[in-house]
């Protein structure tokens, strides 16, 4: 089987990066990781991914200034290197542009905390709660130009109970996340070939 090669993007923790990096050690997994790049140089994630072999890298945002597309052509010259197919946005907190999403297009998966297309964007677990809502999960999606916008792959959703706080909702989705986001992944994957 020839893999794809995969580049994961993240901006702190990592926890989804990890639960992909696992399921990728199984041989019928259709994606192999190449890189792990972040957006901050710091990002726990990082250390995880360097502990589990895989190459890492990081490109500081904040040393260009406001200017995101030479920021994204920096991450774009890394994503080159790695001979990167797709690219997993797992926890990575910078909005991308359409010059960075076009060039990706059909190649860029993300997953976000809500059972879109209900709350894109930030603060997604407070937002159900306030809104009344009976259930909130995650969702794994194609990454198009608008923010949270593109076509859901795949979805996980729980209940929310009586005295739900956007912690608890948090502590809840987070491993239905990491169960989601590799098989939704692998899904994606399928779709697309190598470059
Ligand atoms: C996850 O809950 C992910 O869904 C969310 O950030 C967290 C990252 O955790 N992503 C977004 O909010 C994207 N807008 P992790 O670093 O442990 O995977």
């Amino acid at each position: 089987m020839t893999k794809l090669r995969l580049a994961i993007l993240i901006s702190g923790r990592g926890s989804n990066m990890e639960s992909i990096l696992q399921s990728a050690e199984a041989d019928d997994y259709p994606l192999e990781p190449a890189l792990v790049l972040s957006n901050r140089p710091n990002a726990a994630g990082l250390k995880t991914a360097e502990g589990l072999g895989i190459q890492t890298k990081s490109v500081d945002h904040t040393l260009f200034d406001k200017d995101r597309e030479a920021f994204e052509a920096a991450m774009q010259v890394a994503l080159k290197e790695s001979k990167i197919d797709i690219i997993a946005l797992a926890g990575f907190m910078r909005i991308l542009t359409p010059w960075f999403v076009n060039k990706w297009a059909g190649r860029l998966v993300n997953i976000h905390p809500s059972l879109l297309p209900k709350y894109p964007g930030l603060n997604t677990h407070l937002r159900a709660i306030d809104a009344g809502d009976a259930h909130a999960g995650c969702s794994v999606h194609w990454v198009t130009e608008g923010v949270d916008e593109g076509q859901v792959i795949d979805q996980a959703k729980v209940a929310i109970a009586a005295g739900e706080t956007a912690a608890s909702l948090a502590e809840k989705i987070l491993p239905l996340e990491h169960a989601l986001y590799p098989v939704a992944l692998a899904k994606a994957a399928r779709q697309i070939t190598p470059r």
